[in-house]
């Protein structure tokens, strides 16, 4: 099962999908999809973007953008459209392989990036699954980790070219094995105030109030400015 939490132009999950059918075409896959906006799935198809896929994955992201639904063969696929915060309460019990955790950066987005977000997403999380996102923050590791996942990097996969690029993302499991460590740099970005996560008890806050909560808690905590460490590892 597949979980893609900002499913967007559906790129995550046609990514997956075509993975999946290489290796086995009889795979059974369940997938749901949430996302705000319906123009994105449907823009998606008026501008052409969705010819890169094959046939068979355009046809179940043609379903979910024109009617948010696809059943055919061994595929069944939702998406639901709405604010992620509310409309993911409806998928509670199901256990997703992998999640793909992919909103707008936590600066842009921060509502789907706090504690409590993450932990109802968390809650969906298959025992052996793996959670990937592209946000290699210290506030969402922290999130995640809050939410009881262990943590993993994802590297470059190339040299680093300078000492901005320290990692492309984060991998999250509820165990340690199979996971890239955290280099040096990374260990001790977690230990910053940019660390301090995003929070929304009631997970109906707007974005003005969660980095408003942020920042006080920023301020009163006791953990190192992250501007020393982006000194400390020349970080300019
Ligand atoms: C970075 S894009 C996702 C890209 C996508 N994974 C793809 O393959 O095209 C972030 C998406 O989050 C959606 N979004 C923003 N706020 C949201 C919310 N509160 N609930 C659900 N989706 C939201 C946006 O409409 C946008 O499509």
């Amino acid at each position: 099962m597949i979980l893609d939490v900002c499913y967007g132009l559906g790129y995550n999950s046609a990514a997956a999908i075509e993975a999946v059918l290489a290796v086995n075409p009889n795979c059974r896959i369940e997938l749901y999809g949430l996302e705000l906006d319906p123009t994105v799935p449907l823009g998606a198809i008026a501008a052409q973007l969705l010819e890169i896929w094959p046939p068979s994955v355009q046809e179940v992201l043609v379903g979910l953008a024109e009617k948010q639904r696809f059943q055919a063969g061994n595929i069944d696929a939702t998406l639901l459209i709405g604010d992620a915060r509310q409309r993911v309460q409806e998928l509670a019990g199901i256990k997703a392989d992998v999640i793909f955790f992919d909103p707008f950066s936590p600066k842009h987005c921060p509502e789907l990036w706090t504690v409590e977000f993450c932990e109802v997403v968390v809650g969906l999380l298959a025992p052996g699954g793996k959670l990937s996102t592209y946000s290699r923050s210290a506030a969402v590791r922290s999130a995640f980790l809050l939410a009881g996942l262990q943590i993993g990097t994802i590297p470059l996969g190339r040299p680093s070219e300078s000492a901005h690029e320290w990692s492309q993302g984060t991998v999250a499991a509820w165990e340690e094995v199979g996971l890239l460590p955290l280099s040096k740099i990374e260990r001790e970005h977690l230990q910053t105030r940019a660390a301090v996560p995003y929070r929304d008890p009631g997970l109906g806050d707007n974005a003005g109030a969660i980095v408003a909560r942020r920042e006080i808690e920023q301020r009163s905590s006791g953990l190192e400015a992250s501007g020393s460490w982006r000194r400390r590892w020349k970080i300019l």
